[in-house]
């Protein structure tokens, strides 16, 4: 258990409008080094774009974001990689070009600079073979670690949709993260699987890796979670540790009826 008060990530004033839609009103909330945050809210509530926001695909219209004190605003996605901040997507995203492998997909997440758009051949021979060696062992053990070790040569589209969940988030742990973020990792997962992604987010958090997790399922929130923040219409709406939260009169009317009879069994 993480006993520092160090806050890794600071979400501070954010406001994001598209064109008069309301996406984050004045979002502020702070996740502390070594926690697993879940981040939850009706559909709608502005999850995703906070996300987008953190690791630079959006910029805010008011706002700040500081990642170990570093303001991230107005840095490049790429350059928000390199400090050490990874992210999955709500809807995967794997590469098929050039017949690329379950293994290249897991390899291309050592390459925060490298556009996806330029993998492949091009991307191979820019590296060396001893370099190529190294990443490539680096993603068998990601591979290991997330239990896909067996698929490693397979085309990821021959994969399960659990699997390629799987997948993505052994790529996202390649760049070695301090932070990760998930959007709805667990989404389209049976019982079986989510309880494994339970055990593997514990393992995540267990190698010092701190999550902000987005997820609307309540088993594995409650499960897994050190505190959970919670977003209504773009609004902070409700912090703190689960049980808590489970309990907030103004949580169960905006979202949680199912809170109870998921989170307690
Ligand atoms: N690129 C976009 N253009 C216009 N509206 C958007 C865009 N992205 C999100 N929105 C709107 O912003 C609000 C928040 O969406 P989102 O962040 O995806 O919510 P959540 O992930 O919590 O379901 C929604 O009303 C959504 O329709
Ligand atoms: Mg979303």
């Amino acid at each position: 258990m993480a006993q520092s008060a160090e806050m890794i990530l600071r979400i501070a004033d954010v406001t994001k409008s598209f064109e008069g839609v309301h996406a984050l009103t004045d979002v502020t909330f702070e996740v502390r080094a070594g926690h697993i945050k879940a981040l939850i809210g009706p559909n709608g509530a502005g999850k995703t774009t906070l996300l987008n926001v953190i690791n630079g695909l959006l910029p805010p219209d008011i706002g700040h974001i500081y990642f170990r004190g570093q303001e991230l605003i107005g840095m490049s996605t790429d350059r928000i990689a390199l400090l050490g901040l990874s992210r999955t997507f709500q809807l995967i995203r794997l590469f098929t070009v050039n017949n690329a492998t379950v293994l290249d997909n897991v390899m291309l997440g050592a390459h925060k600079l490298l556009k996806p758009t330029i993998c492949g051949a091009l991307f191979f021979r820019r590296k060396t073979a001893r370099e190529e060696r190294v990443v490539r062992e680096q993603a068998m053990d990601a591979l290991a670690f997330v239990g896909l070790e067996w698929a490693a040569a397979m085309l990821p589209g021959a994969l399960s949709f659990g699997n390629q969940r799987l997948l993505e988030l052994a790529r996202s742990l390649m760049s070695q993260p301090e932070l990760l973020l998930l959007d709805e990792p667990a989404s389209g997962l049976n019982d079986a699987e989510v309880e494994g992604f339970m055990q593997l987010l514990s393992a995540i958090r267990a190698r010092g890796i701190t999550i902000l997790l987005v997820e609307h399922n309540m088993k594995l929130v409650m499960n897994v979670s050190d505190e959970i923040v919670v977003l209504d219409f773009g609004r902070w709406l409700a912090e703190g540790a689960p049980a808590a939260i489970c309990a907030d009169p103004k949580v169960i009317e905006a979202y949680l009826g199912a809170c109870m009879e998921n989170g307690g069994s």
